[in-house]
């Protein structure tokens, strides 16, 4: 008799439980999002959804509608969170950030190479403490959540324990988080140098603990050229070529004297993207940040291999690097990711990485509509990422990763938005002023994880 008893009150709560699990999560705001590149529509309405009274409903993580709110679709749901007055948009995608120089972000008056010696080096070389590499994992995943960024591709240091101590920490989340080890041979400390050999080895070892767990994806992450030899570049290549679905992340042509100084290391190539095409690292998950001065040769070879580059606003103007562009990007069909590139970028929040990708494209008499702008922050950057079907928008079925955006954070901005009447002049005027104060709330996979 006790036994029955005890056996019935198992199956009762494991039902229970069930039922819990596939309560759904509902809610009612205003939604944008894009199913299109807006520079490839021949109506920009068609590149984007917005519901000004929406309601949607996710289950176990993910989408299962998006629809205009109404009485009687609502009365079948016991709870539904009300975020009327708020803007809710897919979670902001970042292709390009180095979580290790979080600490040292702005710091005065050096372009890329002597920043890099002057700053940069001795910041990664206390990532061979795990405790360190612990401590600003948590304080760089609660910084992305807390300006609406859900999912990134990460640097971490030359240090294996650095990527495990912030996958450790973002699938903590559940995030969806690509990262991967430096590999960095040469013309840097001692301290932060490995081998060809021993690059390999970590990495390949990172990507059979890491790579494709959970929402975990694995980069393999030569620094740039200058700091690799050609036999760490040509092992790299024998890594993506034994594992085709990891990523490569890595810079290119961001500044005048870091090419100049890739040609004479590798006079035997064409210049410096053929650096990396001769060794097997370019392709369609391939993400080459900056790639500012480009030939015409390697615009063509971009498109050839479909290979993406993400363009990091604050970090380019931070640097002094140069001004990217994005129309001839667009010309070539090569896809375009938004990147912070935290710490030569001065903003985790990507609605300021687009106030600057605005003014860089001013100065070159260019405009970029909000509407490009926030697509290449959500969409976009899932397409850069090949992960556009998965993540990105409200597609049925696509991972429930959004935030809750106050329309308004300052005094400023509302007497701004105050005077605004199109969607258009107000999701710029968001765009432009807007920043991680307008970020109420952040979801990953349909859970709440970030909170004003
Ligand atoms: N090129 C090589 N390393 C780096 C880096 O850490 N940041 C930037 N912006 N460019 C680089
Ligand atoms: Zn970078």
């Amino acid at each position: 008799m006790q036994h029955k008893l005890k056996k019935t009150a198992l199956v009762c709560s494991r039902l229970f439980s069930s039922f819990q699990a596939s309560q759904p999560t509902v809610i009612r705001a205003s939604f944008l999002h894009f199913t299109a590149d807006p520079a490839k529509t021949e109506n920009v309405s068609h590149a984007y959804q917005y519901i000004e009274d929406g309601l949607m409903v996710i289950e176990n993580g993910k989408v299962t509608s998006l629809k205009t709110f109404n009485e009687k679709d609502a009365a079948i749901y016991s709870k539904i969170v009300d975020k009327r007055g708020k803007l809710i948009v897919p979670g902001f995608i970042d292709t390009h950030i180095h979580y290790p120089q979080t600490q040292m972000i702005a710091s005065y008056g050096e372009q890329l190479l002597e920043w890099l010696t002057t700053y940069t080096f001795p910041t990664e070389e206390q990532f061979a403490d795990k405790k360190h590499a612990q401590k600003i994992s948590k304080f760089f995943v609660n910084e992305l959540l807390k300006n609406g960024t859900t999912s990134a591709l990460v640097f971490g240091t030359v240090h294996p324990q650095s990527v495990d101590a912030l996958f450790e920490e973002t699938s903590k989340k559940n995030m969806r988080i690509i990262a991967g080890k430096v590999m960095m041979d040469r013309n840097a400390p001692d301290d932060l140098l490995d081998t060809a050999q021993s690059s390999y080895d970590e990495s390949k070892q990172l990507i059979e603990k890491w790579h494709n767990k959970g929402r975990s994806q694995y980069a393999i992450t030569p620094r740039f050229a200058p700091t690799s030899t050609p036999e760490q570049l040509q092992l790299a290549g024998k890594l993506k070529a034994e594992y085709p679905d990891v990523y490569v992340q890595t810079h290119l042509s961001e500044n005048k004297n870091e090419i100049e100084w890739v040609k004479s290391l590798f006079p035997e190539r064409e210049g410096y993207f053929d650096v990396y095409d001769h060794y097997g690292l370019t392709g369609k998950k391939s993400i080459f940040a900056h790639s500012i001065h480009l030939t015409d040769d390697e615009w063509k070879a971009f498109a050839n291999t479909d290979s993406v580059i993400s363009f990091c606003p604050t970090s380019n103007l931070f640097l002094g690097s140069g001004l990217f562009d994005l129309e001839t990007a667009e010309k070539n069909n090569v896809r375009v990711g938004l990147g912070t590139d935290v710490g030569a970028g001065t903003s985790f929040s990507q609605l300021q990485s687009l106030n600057e990708a605005y003014k860089i494209m001013q100065l070159q008499g260019k405009q970029l509509s909000v509407f490009k702008g926030l697509y290449l922050a959500t969409l976009g950057g899932a397409e850069s990422l090949s992960l556009d079907d998965k993540i990105g928008n409200f597609e049925e079925g696509k991972e429930a990763d959004f935030v809750v955006m106050d329309w308004a954070a300052t005094d400023l901005q509302a007497l701004r938005q105050s005077y605004s009447t199109t969607l258009e002049d107000k999701l710029f005027a968001l765009m432009m002023l807007g920043d991680d104060r307008n970020v109420e709330s952040t979801y990953v996979a349909g859970k709440l994880v970030y909170s004003k």
